[in-house]
């Protein structure tokens, strides 16, 4: 699997998310956190044909898009989710609050991803030559390596979360489809496990 098709793969998984949208009838917390969700997602799909290269780059809309994700994770996001409210039609899984630590944990990191992708907005894209010198290979040695060690071996690989610790400026360090893929797997983390799946 090359870099890219990680990248792509993550908004995948976070494109269908958005396309499920189609729940009239919540009202409340629940109405509120889905259109917060909602609005995140539409942030993603913005973004992802320019992560792909399917559209041109713009730096300033990549950190747009950012800061609206940063805007709605947190506690911006965690505060839309009371103990509880899993009413219809809400999908949120009652271990959410079970597991509450872990939830927060999750907003948090998604937080982080997104000010991270903000800042590497004007990285531009991995392979463009911004940062790598033009180094087409995708995990090759140069991006873990150079920026100060920070993303141990097999970073991107490590499945659904990103690396415990990493700071939004670690990430505002990398190229702009790199960070953006950690934002992508912040929602699939949190979705896999604390979000219904779809009939
Ligand atoms: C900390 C956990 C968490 C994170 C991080 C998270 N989500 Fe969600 N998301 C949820 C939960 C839980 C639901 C189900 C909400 C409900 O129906 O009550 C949800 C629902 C959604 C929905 C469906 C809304 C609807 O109308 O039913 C979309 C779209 C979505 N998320 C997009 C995203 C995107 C895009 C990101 C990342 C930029 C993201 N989410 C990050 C927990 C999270």
């Amino acid at each position: 699997m090359t870099f890219r098709q990680l990248v792509l793969g993550g908004a995948a998984i976070v494109g269908l998310s958005a396309t499920a949208f189609a729940h009239s009838g919540a009202t409340g917390v629940v109405k509120e956190r889905m259109g917060a969700m909602k609005s995140m997602g539409e942030a993603i799909k913005r973004i992802k044909p320019m992560m792909s290269g399917e559209a041109g780059y713009d730096a300033a809309s990549v950190r747009k898009a950012a800061q609206v994700i940063a805007s709605e994770a947190g506690e911006a996001l965690t505060g839309k989710f009371p103990e509880g409210s899993t009413e219809h039609p809400s999908e949120t899984l009652p271990r959410t609050w079970e597991e509450w630590d872990r939830f927060t944990a999750l907003a948090t990191q998604l937080e982080t991803a997104a000010e991270g992708l903000a800042m590497a907005a004007d990285n531009g894209l991995h392979g463009d030559g911004h940062m790598m010198g033009g180094h087409a290979g995708m995990m090759g040695g140069n991006m873990m390596g150079d920026s100060s060690g920070m993303m141990g071996g097999g970073m991107m690989m490590g499945g659904d979360t990103i690396p415990q610790g990493i700071s939004a400026e670690h990430i505002g360090q990398m190229p702009a489809d790199g960070a953006f893929m950690m934002v992508t797997q912040s929602c699939s983390a949190c979705h896999d496990r604390y979000r219904q799946e779809d009939g």
